[in-house]
C-alpha cells in the first residue's frame, strides 16, 4: 500500500470528496482515507437540496454569500465532472417552493425575503397551477428558483471519481485513529498501517470529534438525526421541491419523491422510528395530500453533523500548521461542498480567501460557545 501524500483527507463524504476534487484539479497530490465506503456516511441520507434561501434565516451574514458561491460552483463542477467522468449529478432546474399556509407566516417570510431578488412571491392560483395536487390550505408560496437539488450520493461519486481521474488516491476501509505531528510532516495511524502526509484535512463529518479533541479543539460537533421516506410518485410529476417548516418533498429523476426529515438532537442511531416516519408523513400530507396513497419504497435515517453555533468549521488549526478542518456542515453539507472544497484548496495553495469567511468558520471559535438550536 502506498503510504505517503502531500495532502491526506480524512473522510470520504461529500466534503472530503469535494476537497479532493479541488486539490487534485489544482495539481496537489492528495489521498482520501475513508473508514468505510466512500459516501456511506451522512451524505447518502441527504435529500440533496441546495437551499441557500430556504435553509437560512439571515442573509447579511457570511454563511449566505458562502452558500450562494457554492450554488454557483455546482454549475461549473457539474459540467466539468460530467465531461471528465460521464457522471450526471442529477442537478435539475425548477428550484424550491416554500409553502405558506397562514397570514402570520406570509408576513414574517415577506420581511425575511424582502431584499432578495432571487425569491419571488406566488399567489394561490400561480402556485396551484405550478404544483398539481397541492393542498387547498396553501395560501401562496415563495419560489426560490436557484435552490435546485442534486442526487447526493451521485454528486459525491462525481467529486471523488473526478478527483481519482485527476490523480488523487481514494482509499476506502482505511480508518484514521490518530494524527501525530512530527517534524515537518504528520503521521497518521490507520487501520491499514501508518501514513505520512505533509498536510492533513479532517473531514470526518459527525465523527470528527475524536480527532478534533486530541488536537485541543474540544468536541463541538453533535448528531441531529433525520428520518426520511421515499415513495413512487403516481400523480403528475413534481417539477420543483416543496418545503414547509423545514420538512420537504424532493422529486428524483426516477419518479421517486424523497420526503423528509425529522430533527432529533444527540441521537446516534441510524434506524428510523415509526413515530419519526409518522411525523414526516403528516408534514408531507399537509403539503401534498395524495402522498399517503403512493407506494412506499424505503425509509432511512442519517446524522447531520451539527456544531454548537450552527456554522461549519473550515480552516487551519491555529497551533498545528498544515492541519485543516472541514466539518460540521449540519443541514447543508451537500449545498456547501464545492465552496468548502475550494476554500480548503485555496488555503493550502495560499490563494486569497475572503477574511470574513476565515473569521466566520474559524476552527477554534466554539470551545466556549453555548449550544443553540438551529
Ligand atoms: P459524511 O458524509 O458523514 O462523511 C464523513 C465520512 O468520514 C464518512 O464517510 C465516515 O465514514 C468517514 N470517517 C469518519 N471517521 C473517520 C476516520 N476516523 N477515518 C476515516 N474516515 C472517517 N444537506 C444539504 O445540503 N441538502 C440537503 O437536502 C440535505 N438533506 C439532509 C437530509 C438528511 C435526512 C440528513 C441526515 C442530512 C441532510 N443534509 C443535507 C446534510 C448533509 O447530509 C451533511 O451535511 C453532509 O453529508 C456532511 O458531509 P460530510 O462529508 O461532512 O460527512
Ligand atoms: N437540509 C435538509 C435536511 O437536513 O433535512
Amino acid at each position: 500500500m502506498k503510504n505517503s501524500s502531500e495532502v491526506a483527507v480524512v473522510g470520504g463524504g461529500i466534503i472530503g470528496s469535494a476537497i479532493a476534487y479541488y486539490l487534485a484539479k489544482a495539481g496537489h497530490q492528495v489521498d482520501v482515507l475513508e473508514a468505510g465506503q466512500v459516501g456511506s456516511g451522512s451524505t447518502q441520507a441527504a435529500a440533496g437540496m441546495l437551499g441557500a434561501h430556504s435553509e437560512f434565516k439571515e442573509f447579511g451574514a457570511s454563511l449566505y454569500p458562502f452558500a450562494r458561491t457554492s450554488q454557483k460552483l455546482y454549475e461549473e463542477a457539474e459540467s466539468d465532472i460530467r465531461s471528465l467522468t460521464g457522471i450526471d449529478m442529477e442537478r435539475r432546474s425548477g428550484g424550491l417552493i416554500q409553502l405558506i399556509f397562514t397570514e402570520e407566516e406570509k408576513k414574517s417570510m415577506r420581511s425575511l425575503f424582502s431584499s432578495l431578488k432571487e425569491v419571488a412571491w406566488f399567489d394561490n392560483p400561480t402556485v396551484t397551477k405550478k404544483v398539481p395536487g397541492l393542498s387547498k390550505a396553501v395560501s401562496g408560496a415563495f419560489h426560490m428558483v436557484e435552490d435546485v437539488h442534486v442526487k447526493p450520493e451521485i454528486a459525491c461519486r462525481g467529486f471523488h471519481t473526478a478527483a481519482r481521474m485527476l490523480g488523487a488516491g481514494i482509499n476506502a476501509f482505511t480508518r484514521v485513529d490518530e494524527i501525530v505531528k512530527e517534524s515537518g510532516h504528520y503521521l497518521l495511524r490507520t487501520s491499514k498501517g501508518e501514513w505520512r502526509a505533509d498536510r492533513v484535512v479532517i473531514a470526518s463529518g459527525v465523527w470528527s470529534n475524536s480527532l478534533l479533541s486530541r488536537t485541543g479543539l474540544g468536541t463541538p460537533i453533535f448528531p441531529v438525526k433525520g428520518e426520511c421516506i421515499a415513495v413512487t410518485n403516481t400523480q403528475a410529476p413534481l417539477t420543483c421541491s416543496l418545503f414547509h417548516d423545514q420538512y420537504y418533498i424532493v422529486p428524483r429523476n426516477n419518479n421517486e419523491l424523497i420526503i423528509g426529515a425529522t430533527r432529533v438532537k444527540h441521537d446516534w442511531s441510524t434506524q428510523p422510528t415509526l413515530g419519526g416516519l409518522q411525523t414526516v408523513m403528516e408534514k408531507a400530507k399537509k403539503m401534498l395530500p395524495e402522498v399517503d396513497k403512493m407506494p412506499f419504497v424505503r425509509s432511512w435515517a442519517g446524522l447531520r453533523p451539527q456544531t454548537t453555533d450552527g456554522k461549519p468549521l473550515i480552516g487551519e488549526h491555529p497551533e498545528m500548521e498544515g492541519l485543516y478542518i472541514a466539518a460540521g456542515h449540519q443541514r447543508n453539507g451537500i449545498l456547501l461542498a464545492p465552496a468548502t472544497g475550494k476554500m480548503i484548496c485555496d488555503l493550502i495553495s495560499k490563494n486569497t480567501v475572503p477574511e470574513e469567511w476565515k473569521e466566520a468558520f474559524r476552527v477554534d471559535r466554539l470551545q466556549t460557545c453555548e449550544e443553540i438550536w438551529i
